[in-house]
């Protein structure tokens, strides 16, 4: 089953020679513009941060039909990528609950036989180039954006690093580098479970996250500051969280990747040298769909004022639904979108046909 991003292959191979397409859609014909956090957009529609690892990525998914598009994961400081395999299919083929938390899953590098039920582990480490490289390939995909005219929106993710001083200075200091270079809008990922220091959990401290996002909004003024989190068992941690962070932020972003213990048949680690990694695609479409209810109703409740982006186990246009059914204002997918590539045009076709 061909992906865009060849699991087969090293994360720098995927960066030099990707996206891996076969066969493309049709040109979509103009649809109707509606607006996200201020700028006008084709569709609703997006690619979270992580498949798209450069400008080449991003114009490819542009010229799919995505219209939000989230350039993966950016540090102040040069990271390499945790070695291949850095993806994995996973043999999970009902949604995943909390019971189920804390139990390994098993992984193979064989696909199930339907795309629909696709699972994935990953792990990567959120690696970086240098920032002048990534500084670079922003300003090449922002360039390419605005050649194909108004629509389709250029997110930058970015973190900061343990061990370049204050951390959330550090988180400020990449979104700045990310806006000069000409990012439409800022994702902070305060949720990646791929890391062993503490950038990876900030979602779970809502005193933390919320002097992060506040640092980094003073930092870049007007710019849409979009927060990515991750899973959050206990509602009441939660709705502090949100709370929190709700006077600094334009939107929330979830979920990461959920944590888990990935082993192979015989019972070792799947990813070596990785005993846990994100777990994503179609299992953890129901802990996702649960998150982004609750956090619509908080914000309905309290009269917050940030958009909902829905991700996590966008498949199929019946999910994409489902998400805006809950109330989301926007939808986003990674492992969907790696697997289906035609996904927003059948999107497209289908928002027509409505
Ligand atoms: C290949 C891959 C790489 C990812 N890298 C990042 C990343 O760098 N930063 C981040 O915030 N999320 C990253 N993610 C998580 C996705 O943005 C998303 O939250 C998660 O995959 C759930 O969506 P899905 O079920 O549609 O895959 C990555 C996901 C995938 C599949």
């Amino acid at each position: 089953m061909q992906a865009t991003y060849d699991i087969h292959r090293s994360y720098e191979e995927n960066y030099q020679e990707g996206p891996f397409i076969t066969e493309r859609p049709p040109a979509r014909s103009p649809v109707s513009k509606q607006t996200f956090l201020g700028f006008s957009v084709h569709s609703l529609l997006g690619v979270p941060a992580g498949p798209l690892l450069n400008a080449n990525w991003i114009l490819a998914y542009a010229d799919l039909g995505f219209d939000l598009l989230v350039y993966k994961t950016v540090r102040t400081v040069a990271t390499p990528s945790h070695p291949n395999p850095n993806c994995m299919f996973l043999n999970v083929y009902q949604p995943l609950v909390e019971t189920d938390f804390g139990h390994p899953l098993m992984a193979s590098m064989t696909p199930p036989t339907s795309k629909e039920m696709i699972s994935i582990t990953n792990s990567f480490g959120m690696p970086s180039r240098d920032p002048k490289l990534w500084q670079a390939d922003i300003a090449k995909a922002k360039a390419g954006l605005v050649s194909r005219g108004e629509g389709q929106v250029l997110i930058v993710s970015t973190v900061g690093t343990p061990g370049q001083g204050d951390l959330a200075a550090d988180y400020a200091k990449a979104a700045t580098l990310a806006v000069e270079a000409g990012a439409d809008m800022i994702e902070i990922n305060l949720s990646c479970p791929n890391v062993v220091t503490g950038e990876g959990s900030v979602y779970t401290d809502p005193v933390f996250s919320a002097q992060i996002s506040q640092t980094v909004k003073k930092a870049i003024g007007t710019v849409p500051l979009i927060i990515k989190i991750g899973y959050i068992t206990n509602p009441l941690t939660l709705a502090e969280m949100v709370r929190a962070n709700a006077p600094h932020v334009d939107a929330i972003s979830g979920i990461n990747t959920l944590s888990f213990e990935v082993v192979n048949s015989n019972g070792t680690s799947a990813l070596p040298g990785r005993l846990r990694s994100g777990v994503c695609g179609a299992a953890i479409r129901q802990c996702s769909m649960n998150q982004a209810g609750r956090i619509i109703q908080l914000k309905q409740k309290e009269k917050y004022d940030f958009a909902v982006i829905g991700v996590g186990g966008v498949m199929t246009t019946s999910h994409i639904r489902e998400y805006q059914n809950l109330g989301v204002d926007a939808v986003m997918s990674a492992t969907g979108a790696m697997w289906n590539p035609w996904l927003a045009y059948d999107w497209a076709l289908a928002s027509a046909a409505s």
